[in-house]
């Protein structure tokens, strides 16, 4: 039984797919606390609706990016995580909070990093004219968007793509590699050396993600 704490800002559509891998017995975890920097993010609503405890910390109670980090990792701690999910979560992390979980944060990027990170990725590969885009489950570095790669989806743009289509078809594939590499680290089956994460007994080199997805 894998204890997650989720950290989100808005919509909740990746924790709810999540939540949805855990009701289905595909997970074997819990989500012990959902954590939200904007007081009327959905996904809090989401939570609740999934029995899970939620709270709102409000950065403007906070004199600066560090204070408030140093408040998160203390209720974080107290929950004793195996892994803490940023899904959606629209703030930078400060070294201090990430040097307090090291190898247990993972984040979902809507790009295939390294391309296309930071803000509105999707607008990014659109105005790039780039004919293939994606997501991407890594490990959270101090560099933004940078971390070790999990798993990525291949999804390609259509030329009449507006950044809403592109999102809606980009956001299909996160809500599948998401939970799937969520399982893969609740059953042990992650193995990173240095840059290089390896999925034990995943299978490689398929299209359109890599590894393969089992479960989702
Ligand atoms: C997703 O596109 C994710 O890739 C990015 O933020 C968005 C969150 O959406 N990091 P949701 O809140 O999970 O619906």
């Amino acid at each position: 039984m894998i204890n997650i704490v989720a950290l989100i800002s808005g919509r909740g559509s990746n924790l709810k797919a999540i939540l949805e891998g855990i009701k289905g017995g595909k997970i074997k975890g819990k989500i012990s606390l959902v954590i939200s920097n904007k007081r009327d993010a959905r996904g809090l609503q989401i939570a609740r609706e999934y029995g899970v405890k939620t709270l709102f910390v409000n950065p403007k109670d906070f004199e600066c990016r560090l204070d408030y980090d140093k408040f998160l990792v203390d209720i974080i701690k107290r929950e004793n995580p195996d892994l803490i999910v940023l899904a959606g979560y629209m703030r930078i992390l400060t070294d201090y909070f990430i040097d307090s979980f090291p190898n247990k944060i993972v984040n979902i990027h809507p790009s295939l990093i390294p391309a296309f990170k930071g803000l509105k990725a999707q607008k990014q590969a659109i105005d790039f004219g780039a004919k293939y885009t994606g997501c991407t489950v890594h490990f959270v570095s101090k560099e933004v968007d940078s971390g070790a790669v999990i798993i990525q989806a291949v999804v390609p743009v259509l030329p009449d793509d507006t950044e809403e289509t592109l999102s809606d078809r980009i956001l299909q594939m996160e809500h599948k590699i998401y939970p799937q590499a969520i399982k893969w680290l609740s059953e042990n089956r992650i193995k990173l050396e240095g840059r290089k994460v390896i999925v034990k007994n995943a299978i490689y080199g398929e299209l359109p993600t890599n590894p393969k997805l089992e479960d989702f």
